[in-house]
């Protein structure tokens, strides 16, 4: 299919780890792609990092701060219109500061903002998917025996006053406000959430360095470098992961099947403990095992571990899981590209 026929989408976040491999793979389904970057710099550095093929497909627009109110309004006046958005810009990191300012203005804001935005600026477009997370499913205090789409985190405002809590407040607060715009403005536009979990993959082709890698592959990439050559970090809270292309492609698919409309996918591809990490690791890349955690250590994946259940993204998306060990030698070898070998 051709761009003209799949039409153009706004991704926001254009420099992140998910919404680079959410750009390829809307350039592989034929879509015209806008991304959305905070400088010129990081947006020429999308383009750059883009197929020379793709590259016509493709341009960027500035926008500074997602909190910032109708900040997005002027990227609507665009021709051809806009017929999707993807909104995967929101900050997470570790070691907040001010969770209201860093983390839940951003989410929360960012959202509704972008959101009505649309309404107001956008009357072509038809459907939002935004990128929520598990964080916004799991209730690590008392887990569920499984989890589904049904299933939603407790965490309160109050909660994210704590700033080891602010990323997960973040992510239940802005998909609760996302939803409940849909219900009270009635727009012209549907939207579907994809909530994945702990994500790992290849890194972003163009990172300046392996000290701006994203968050989810720290423990992957920390491994590599010796840093857990001691004792092993603890795995908890989270002890699910996916592949950041099957992430994609759940994006890409909730924007393109119809009935994903009005829809949550728990976008999850199974269990990991970094025990189970470096055991892989340490199995395809002998060179690197001086740098490794002892192979006696125990794992620390419960036994009676939390289930997900992952069927409507299988049924609804199509989606087929990546394992654990395809995850981890991708992810890996982009690391040790990045790093030249380390
Ligand atoms: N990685 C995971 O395990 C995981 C799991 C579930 C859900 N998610 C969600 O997936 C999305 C992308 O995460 P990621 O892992 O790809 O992280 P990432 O690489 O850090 O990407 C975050 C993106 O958001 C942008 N951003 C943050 N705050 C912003 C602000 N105030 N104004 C404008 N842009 C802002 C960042 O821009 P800069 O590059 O300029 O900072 C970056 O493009 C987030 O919504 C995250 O919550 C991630």
């Amino acid at each position: 299919m051709n761009a003209s026929e799949r039409g153009k989408v706004l991704l926001t976040g254009g420099s992140g780890f998910i919404a680079s491999h959410v750009l390829d793979a809307l350039l592989d389904d034929g879509f015209e792609v806008i991304v959305s970057a905070r400088s010129d710099e990081k947006g020429q550095r999308i383009i750059g990092s883009v197929q020379p093929s793709q590259q016509k497909k493709t341009s960027y627009v500035v926008v500074k701060d997602i909190a910032r109110d109708g900040i997005f309004d002027a990227v609507f006046q665009s021709d051809p219109p806009i017929k999707y958005v993807v909104h995967t810009a929101s900050p997470y990191y570790l070691g907040a500061q001010d969770p209201v300012k860093e983390f839940l203005d951003p989410a929360i804001k960012g959202t509704t903002g972008l959101l009505k935005s649309i309404k107001e600026h956008a009357p072509g477009v038809k459907r939002v998917v935004i990128t929520s997370s598990s964080a916004a499913i799991l209730n690590p205090d008392s887990h569920a025996k499984v989890y589904d789409e049904t299933c939603w985190a407790p965490t309160t405002w109050e909660d994210g006053m704590d700033p080891k809590q602010a990323y997960k407040a973040s992510k239940v607060l802005s998909e609760r406000a996302a939803w409940a715009f849909i219900e009270e403005e009635r727009p012209n536009f549907d939207l579907a959430t994809i909530n994945n979990t702990y994500t790992f993959g290849p890194i972003q082709r163009n990172l300046p360095s392996l000290d701006a890698l994203n968050t989810s592959n720290h423990r992957i990439r920390d491994m590599v470098q010796g840093k857990m050559k001691d004792a092993l970090a603890p795995t908890a809270p989270v002890f699910t992961f996916v592949d950041v292309r099957d992430v994609a492609l759940a994006h890409v698919r909730a924007l393109t099947v119809p009935r994903a409309g009005g829809n949550r996918f728990y976008v999850v591809g199974g269990h990991f403990s970094n025990k189970r990490i470096a055991d892989i690791i340490r199995s395809r890349y002998p060179q690197l095992s001086a740098s490794l955690p002892p192979a006696e250590l125990d794992d620390d994946l419960p036994g009676d571990v939390y289930g997900f259940d992952n069927r409507k993204t299988r049924e609804v998306l199509g989606l087929e899981y990546r394992g654990l060990e395809e995850s981890v030698v991708d992810t890996v070898d982009s690391i040790l590209k990045l790093g030249q070998g380390l």
